[in-house]
């Protein structure tokens, strides 16, 4: 058989179905994930993304297919999948009544470190989380950001090479979003393979390598953001003119340059579809000539947001993440 690992590929999905009784959660999912590379998962909620990590970590079984975590398969293996990675889930690791430093000691027990390794690690953690000074605080006491930080941290306590993150930083403002993401540039840096699940698209953008956009259980897409976002479609042209009167003078001259000009007249803007910067001088030419003064000009690409758009019908909806986020209350 194929026993032999790959050591270039740290994560792989084979064909991952879930089913809830007559209801298929995650209905044949697959992707490998190269070492120390990231993958983001990106899906509205109810997609299926956090019952794919679940069968990815051991916490649940698969109805059919399986994962491979460093080599060692979900179902085959559990121990060593569990010794492989960390996980950050929706649902809390850590416990509130305990402080940061206890949270660690704890959790490092667990895992059977040595007390001064143990010592080291969680001051090293501690810093690299900028919780040195909150250590000695009951989490209970901690800000949404240092909630997830020390959630974090502690799924770091084993030093394992392969991190599944399942919306890591749904919930927090934009500052400590951004502090997370710096963290989780660091560990990759550091050599760590990261599977992160999303629904903000900007996240996927910012820190995945490869994304697979899954929707009611199946990858519909996949690709670097790059290529996601050049699928959705060319870049568009945007051109404000300063005078609504000066608009469908405009729209004339843009119709020689490519054939499909959307007008919004309120706004005063012309979009079309545009090759490159080639054509943001040449229409920009064509208007000084004729005397039309403009507000504005500028390339746009498609957004992630118009790339799930454009591949599922709908918009992601960022806003109702709470509906289903109880599934590890079971647990
Ligand atoms: N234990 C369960 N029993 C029945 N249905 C479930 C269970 N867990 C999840 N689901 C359903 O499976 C679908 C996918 O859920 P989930 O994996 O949590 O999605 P996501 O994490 O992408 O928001 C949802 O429709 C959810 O209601
Ligand atoms: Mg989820």
């Amino acid at each position: 058989m194929n026993n032999r690992h790959d050591a270039s590929v740290a994560v792989e999905a084979v064909d991952l179905v879930k089913r809830f009784g007559d209801f298929t959660a995650v209905d044949g999912v697959s992707f490998a994930v190269p070492t120390g590379t990231v993958l983001g998962m990106l899906g509205p909620n109810g997609a299926g993304k956090t019952t794919t990590v679940r069968m990815m970590t051991t916490l649940s079984d698969p109805t059919s297919g399986t994962a491979r975590i460093n080599g060692f398969d979900v179902r085959e293996n559990p121990d060593a999948v569990r010794r492989s990675m960390g996980l950050t889930g929706q649902a809390a690791t850590v416990d509130e009544l305990l402080t940061g430093r206890e949270n660690m000691r704890m959790i490092g027990g667990l895992y059977g470190i040595g007390r001064k390794a143990l010592k080291e690690r969680t001051e090293q953690l501690l810093h690299q989380f900028s919780l040195t000074d909150a250590g000695d605080k009951t989490v209970r006491e901690y800000s949404g950001g240092m909630r997830r930080r020390i959630d974090l941290a502690v799924s770091l306590i084993a030093a394992p090479p392969v991190l599944f993150l399942d919306e890591p930083t749904t919930g927090l403002d934009p500052h400590s979003r951004n502090e997370l993401w710096d963290v989780l540039r660091g560990l990759v840096a550091a050599g760590t393979t990261l599977v992160l699940t999303t629904q903000y698209l900007e996240e996927a953008d910012q820190l995945a390598d490869r994304i697979v956009v899954v929707d009611a259980g199946k990858i519909i897409a996949e690709g670097t953001p790059l290529e996601l976002k050049t699928q959705a479609g060319a870049a568009s042209l945007i051109t404000t003119v300063t005078h609504a009167a000066d608009v469908n003078a405009a729209r004339a001259i843009l119709d020689q340059v490519a054939g499909d000009v959307f007008v919004d007249e309120h706004a005063r803007t012309l979009t079309v579809p545009a090759g490159g910067l080639a054509d943001l001088t040449r229409v920009a030419g064509m208007l000084d000539e004729s005397g039309i003064a403009i507000d504005d000009i500028g390339l746009s690409r498609p957004s992630l947001d118009d790339v799930f758009l454009s591949l599922t019908g709908h918009r992601a909806e960022p806003g109702s993440e709470s509906a289903s986020d109880s599934e590890g209350a079971s647990a």
